[in-house]
């Protein structure tokens, strides 16, 4: 089984990886790590606990960053994922609550706990993994590997021209990540975008799981609505869930090795670009997929839920 710690900032696309990694049988699940991006930390929190709740899981969730290391606070993005963060899902209060713990914290004693073992998967801004890796020198040895949803190489960006939405809303948080040295791999717009789901993907996963499948299939019809909206694409990106099925099926998505840094400024800010050779070590960009294989494990591990 493969030890998976998700941060993430939920998000529609956050609750199918969520619902994804609590269907697939070679994952345990450890914990969620809550950032802000989609929605607030504070609202992040309150959706973990929902989705866990609502799967059954029983793992803890650990309270992220309210702020990027650097630049200012900014305002989630309430036209993609809705002002709660499941799109027209209205808000509700989990019975639990998250750790005294802070993020940062959980993920170092988790990563030494687990030492060799733990899979990192971020699927929103990178601040609580950059504050780790500054407060303890050892975090990413103790690593397995930092699965990163972020960033584009080839593809452009999706919030600015330049840059996609997670490594945007944290440039210089994402810098250190891919200065760290640890073993990166990066899920970038360069094939998420080819991985997509429609109206009639969603219908069909709510009639096979209508619980869990039934309430990603309500938070999807806002997610598309956006999607319509940009005018390219036929139906919404599976963004997330594409994070974490590279964490367990590697063999599906074609990597070239690159050293990876981040723009922390100007115009580019939050693009991610090719460094200098030898300057940090490589990151696995991830440039190929093989996208309907992906497609069918999504459908297929989310209709095994209830
Ligand atoms: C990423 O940004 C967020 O909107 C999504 O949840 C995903 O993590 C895609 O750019
Ligand atoms: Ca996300």
């Amino acid at each position: 089984m493969m030890k998976l710690i998700i941060d993430t900032d939920p998000g529609i696309d956050d609750a199918m990886a969520i619902f994804y990694a609590a269907a697939a049988p070679e994952i345990s699940l450890l914990g969620l790590t809550t950032i802000f991006g989609n929605v607030t930390t504070e609202i992040a929190t309150r959706n973990a606990l929902r989705l866990l709740e609502a799967a059954d899981l029983q793992v803890p969730v650990a309270e992220g960053a309210r702020v990027p290391l650097s630049l200012p606070p900014f305002k989630p993005s309430a036209q993609v994922h809705g002002a709660q963060g499941f799109g027209d899902i209205p808000a509700a209060e989990p019975k639990g609550a998250p750790l005294a713990e802070e993020a940062a914290d959980f993920l170092i004693r988790m990563a030494r706990e687990h030492k060799g073992e733990l899979v990192l998967c971020p699927i929103g801004p990178l601040t609580n993994i950059a504050l780790a890796i500054q407060r303890d020198p050892e975090f990413v040895k103790n690593l397995k590997r930092i699965v990163i949803m972020g960033g584009s190489l080839e593809e452009g960006g999706n919030i600015t021209p330049h840059a996609e939405a997670n490594i945007y809303h944290d440039p210089d948080a994402a810098d250190v990540v891919f200065g760290s040295g640890a073993e990166l791999v990066m899920v970038g717009l360069d094939v998420t975008h080819q991985i997509l789901c429609t109206k009639a993907d969603f219908t069909a996963i709510a009639a096979q799981s209508p619980e869990l499948g039934g309430m990603l299939q309500s938070m999807s019809e806002f997610y598309l609505r956006f999607y319509e909206t940009v005018g390219k694409f036929d139906g919404c990106s599976l963004h997330d869930p594409a994070a974490v099925i590279a964490c367990s099926h590697p063999q599906l998505f074609q990597v070239k090795k690159l050293p990876i840094r981040v723009s922390c400024s100007g115009e580019t800010s939050g693009e991610t670009l090719m460094a200098e050779k030898g300057s940090r070590g490589d990151t696995s960009v991830c440039l190929g997929v093989d996208a309907k294989a992906v497609k069918t494990l999504f459908l297929e591990r989310l209709a095994l839920l209830p």
